[in-house]
């Protein structure tokens, strides 16, 4: 049996390094509201514990969103068109990118994540199984502008971006509008983009959801900790904070927190960090839309909304973007 081999994966590493970590975490320690980004979740652990809450019974998202991509796969190819140049933002395990590539015919496929093993791993798995796609693998934190390296050779075909997971409930609303405004761009007339958005919904189950009876969430949140403690040589007291998680109705949004269960200093990095006892570091937003909310968010920022696809129950939705005008040949 002939196969593609690991080689026709190119990996371009433009991952932040150990010091853009300890300066974003000082800085977000420092503020009225402590704070650390949600990106910083995934290291190699933290990797492994997303996938483990994919799997839990309260975790709906997952679940939902690969059944209606199994469900509307030959839909979503046909929209999208062959040929294309697959860009995916938080690639992750991807597993959902199998069941669209096993549809789409693209010319290459460009996974984006910030968790370098697991990308190298998946880019590679993925190259095996699709022999005729190219692989642009591109190690990044895409929350901050960069350039995408490796598509000079496919110019001319069309821009697609896949953003599943919700991953967009990670930013606030003028972030989120920030990075479509940005996808936009990227895409250039003619290209489009499929999205995974998780609907608002009953608050005890979105609790539920990022709470869970396992308790693996509150692994996922404490392991930040410990992933300061090895990275920045710090040393804090895991009993000392607990996991919290609620749903924010006026912000329209899922909250986590790590709470300091009493008053205590951390140092990190020659820096000490006083905290009262209740006092919480905030460490994760996942925004909750209605259709028709995110509808207008992808108009405002410059989108056609066309396709829009839920499960019966209404827990998930996949929405299927255009950007207005001609493609212009370059
Ligand atoms: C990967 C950002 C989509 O917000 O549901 C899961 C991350 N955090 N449980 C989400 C997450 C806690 C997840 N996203």
């Amino acid at each position: 049996m002939v196969r593609g081999s690991a080689s026709r994966v190119s990996y371009h590493d433009l991952a932040p390094d150990a010091g853009d970590f300890r300066q974003e975490v000082i800085a977000g320690l420092s503020r009225a509201q402590k704070s650390l980004s949600p990106k910083f979740f995934y290291d190699e652990r933290g990797s492994q514990l997303f996938e483990a809450i994919c799997e839990l019974p309260e975790y709906y998202p997952t679940r939902t969103e690969v059944a209606l991509m199994q469900d509307n796969a030959s839909e979503m190819a046909q929209q999208l068109g062959p040929g294309c140049v697959l860009i995916e933002y938080g690639s992750g395990s991807g597993r959902k990118t199998r069941i669209l590539l096993e549809a789409l015919a693209p010319a290459a496929y460009v996974p984006i994540d910030i968790a370098g093993p697991q990308l190298a791993d998946c880019s590679n798995e993925l190259a095996r199984a699709f022999p005729d796609i190219a692989v642009i693998a591109v190690c990044a934190d895409y929350s901050r502008p960069f350039a995408l390296p490796g598509l000079e050779r496919l110019r001319e075909n069309r821009r697609v971006i896949y953003f599943p997971g919700s991953t967009i409930g990670n930013f606030t609303v003028p972030e989120a509008l920030a990075f479509l405004r940005g996808a936009c761009t990227i895409l250039r007339p003619g290209g489009a983009m499929l999205v995974g958005v998780d609907l608002k919904k009953d608050p005890a189950m979105l609790r539920a959801a990022y709470d869970d009876a396992q308790g693996v969430t509150a692994q996922f949140n404490v392991n930040l900790l410990v992933r300061i403690n090895r990275e920045l040589g710090a040393n804090i007291d895991l009993a000392g904070f607990r996991h919290r998680a609620f749903y924010n109705a006026e912000a329209g949004r899922i909250e986590m927190h790590l709470e300091s269960l009493r008053d205590q200093q951390v140092v990190i990095s020659d820096r000490t960090f006083t905290f009262r006892k209740g006092e919480t570091i905030h460490t994760e937003n996942s925004y909750k839309y209605s259709i028709a909310e995110f509808q207008d968010l992808a108009r405002t920022a410059g989108f056609v909304a066309h396709s829009c696809w839920t499960d019966a129950r209404e827990l998930f939705s996949v929405h299927y973007l255009t950007v207005p005008g001609q493609a212009k040949p370059l």
